[in-house]
């Protein structure tokens, strides 16, 4: 459904959530058919007609409770098939945390109102001299497992990544870890999905999606070790 509406999905992860937006939508759209069908039938099969007295009915009887007790506990089914799927999607993104040899490091900074990302560089490692710091501009790799640390310099944020089915809260005083592994290539919105105050709205930013030539390229660009390395020599 996200994708039928534009949205594209470009994290390994993107395709699960999707799953369970789907069933939530699916579920909850058959209720409300079945819920009206039923609804108009008895209106229309129970309408006043002339010389036929209204009927009182108090609801005691085992026979009319089952119209409560029957939706009741098939609404609750359909919730803990619901509730069993979100938390093994839960688990898969925000409790597992995956490694991977040559994976990438980005710190990734919220404050009012703008985004600073600082990337690993061509060593991995963050806090050292050839680190890459971007204002709203994230550069990663496709196909490359990405760990991300959120801080906040200020208020409460929010990393959003639309394609990733990415949501993180960035909390000032902490510093919270996650990961995505980028499917696709392309250029992709960023935006800050937590009022933070006037400018919450101005708080956008790209993220870049380059091919492992193209990340490469970019690295050996805009690392200033290289930079300044090269023109030492
Ligand atoms: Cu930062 Cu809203």
């Amino acid at each position: 459904m996200m994708e039928w509406l534009g949205l594209v999905a470009a994290s390994t992860y993107a395709k699960d959530i999707d799953f369970v937006f789907d069933l939530i939508l699916w579920i909850t759209a058959f209720w409300f058919l079945l819920a009206e069908a039923v609804f108009f039938y008895l209106i229309l099969r129970f309408r006043k007609k002339p010389g036929v007295p209204g009927q009182y009915i108090t609801g005691e009887l085992a026979s009319e409770k089952r119209w409560i007790t029957v939706p009741h506990f098939a609404v609750l089914l359909f919730d803990v098939v619901i509730l069993f799927f979100a938390v093994k999607v839960w688990y898969e993104v925000k409790q597992n945390l995956p490694q991977a040899a040559d994976q990438q490091l980005v710190r990734v900074i919220g404050q009012q109102w703008a985004w600073t990302f600082v990337h690993a560089g061509p060593d991995g490692k963050l806090d050292t001299p050839d680190d890459i710091i971007k204002v709203n501009e994230l550069h990663v790799q496709v196909d490359k497992l990405h760990i991300f640390q959120l801080e906040s310099k200020d208020v409460l944020h929010d990393f959003s990544v639309p394609v990733f089915r990415l949501k993180q809260d960035v909390i000032p005083g902490r510093v919270i870890t996650g990961w995505f592994t980028p499917t696709k290539t392309g250029e992709y919105d960023i935006q800050c999905a937590e009022i933070c105050g006037i400018g919450h709205a101005l708080m956008p930013a790209r993220i870049v999606i380059e091919t492992s030539d193209q990340h490469a390229a970019w690295m050996a660009q805009n690392s200033t070790v290289a930079v300044a390395s090269a023109t030492a020599r």
